[in-house]
């Protein structure tokens, strides 16, 4: 068969994600180990087939959200060391602790429940006690509840103290002095914790705190949207040596010859200042390409930018082609990606919907089939210096 094989579709380069994970891990400080974050089904790219590839790149962790995730994981990675990093109701604790993964804490309540939970299971449930330095979401705030938590999950036969861990809210402003701020008061408790705990997990960073701090690695960094080849920062990945993983990908399905002042989708919101060509794409909202993407976004087809026009509806979108196009139906586009010369970074689409590339990679749906391929690539490029 010849010609687009479906409407729409990720393609994945696990490869990519592998190289990150090196790429990530190789500038870790001190022995850190990398733990690669998987949650929201690898941030949109395909969980196990992700946490495939971060493991193959020198990850040693996986963290999820919820424990659904933890279970789905555990089958596919049976020795894999798991932390399910969300709050979990009674039975989402249950089936977390039944998928061996370790859990957060923060409150005395939840260590008894937890230790309950794991006499029923016959287990010692892992605990990794969280410190809420500054997000003001998960975590317990107050620096001396914390210490006596520590005592109390560290003192219960019934528990193991696993880890000691935070949550950054400003890494990716690089000019925040938030940021120190949340180290100072995290790293002050560490002191305390290492002293009276050896061998107790140390973690804070995400992707942006990894790539901005050494201090801030400790004994693990729990790194999500750097794995996927994406920019914490809303940049360029090639700044910091990734390699965006994910391609969205469509074809031109029609093109229509349009007269001055003929519109295009819902609510005629473009219409054609002159004689022009127009392709329809067979992909819309309903596979995650967003509605404020309507006038506001560029599609690659034959190697070059087209604008996208009209109103972005549920199955498909329209882009100008120019009036003396050579593009046919059954071109391929590429809505985030490389084509030719040219590239549409998930950072470029997220800026003009004033959003992060992490609500675009998730927020595309479960309708567009997900293609893992594993590309050899290239060696992973030096960052460029700052
Ligand atoms: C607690 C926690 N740690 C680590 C991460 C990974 O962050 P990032 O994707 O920015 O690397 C997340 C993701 O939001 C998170 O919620």
């Amino acid at each position: 068969m010849s010609g687009p094989e479906r409407r729409a579709v990720a393609v994945v380069d696990v490869g990519s994600v592998r190289r990150n994970c090196v790429r990530l891990a190789d500038g870790l400080a001190g022995g850190a180990r990398l733990c690669a974050v998987v949650k929201a089904d690898g941030y949109g790219h395909g969980a196990v087939e992700c946490a495939r590839a971060a493991l193959a790149g020198s990850a040693s962790w996986i963290a999820v959200a919820a424990a659904a995730e933890a279970a789905e994981l555990r089958d596919e990675f049976p020795q894999t060391p798991l932390l399910t990093m969300g709050a979990l109701a009674e039975p989402e604790l249950a089936l977390a602790l039944e998928a061996e993964s370790d859990v957060a804490v923060w409150k005395p309540q939840q260590a008894e429940l937890v230790a309950a939970r794991g006499l029923e299971s016959g287990a010692s449930p892992r605990v990794h006690v969280k410190y809420d330095s500054g997000m003001g979401r998960l975590g317990e705030r107050d620096a001396d509840a914390i210490r006596r938590l520590i005592e109390m999950v560290a003192g219960d036969d019934r528990l193991e103290l696993a880890g000691f861990w935070t949550h950054f809210a400003t890494a990716d402003e690089l000019d925040s002095a938030f940021f120190d701020r949340q180290l100072d008061r995290f790293t002050a408790l560490v002191d305390l914790v290492r002293t009276e705990h050896p061998g107790v997990l140390v973690h804070a960073a995400n992707s942006a705190a990894t790539l901005r701090d050494p201090v801030a690695h400790f004994d693990m960094v729990r790194c999500g949207v750097g794995i996927y080849g994406l920019d914490p920062f809303q940049g360029d990945p090639g700044d910091h040596g990734l390699e965006p993983a994910l391609e969205l990908r469509s074809y031109v399905a029609d093109v229509k010859r349009f007269g001055e002042g003929d519109s295009a989708g819902y609510g005629r919101r473009w219409r054609a200042p002159a004689t022009t060509c127009v392709g329809v794409l067979p992909i819309g909202y309903g596979d995650g390409v967003r509605r404020g993407l309507t006038n506001n976004a560029d599609v690659l087809v034959d190697g070059r930018r087209h604008p996208l026009v009209g109103t972005v509806s549920m199955d498909n979108v329209t882009i100008e082609l120019g009036a003396e196009t050579a593009v046919e139906p059954g071109a391929a586009a590429v809505l985030i990606g490389a084509q030719g010369d040219d590239r549409i970074l998930c950072e470029e689409m997220a800026r003009r919907l004033d959003s992060i590339n992490y609500e675009v990679t998730c927020g595309i749906s479960q309708r567009v089939p997900r293609v893992h391929v594993r590309s050899e690539g290239p060696a992973v490029p030096a960052p460029r210096s700052e």
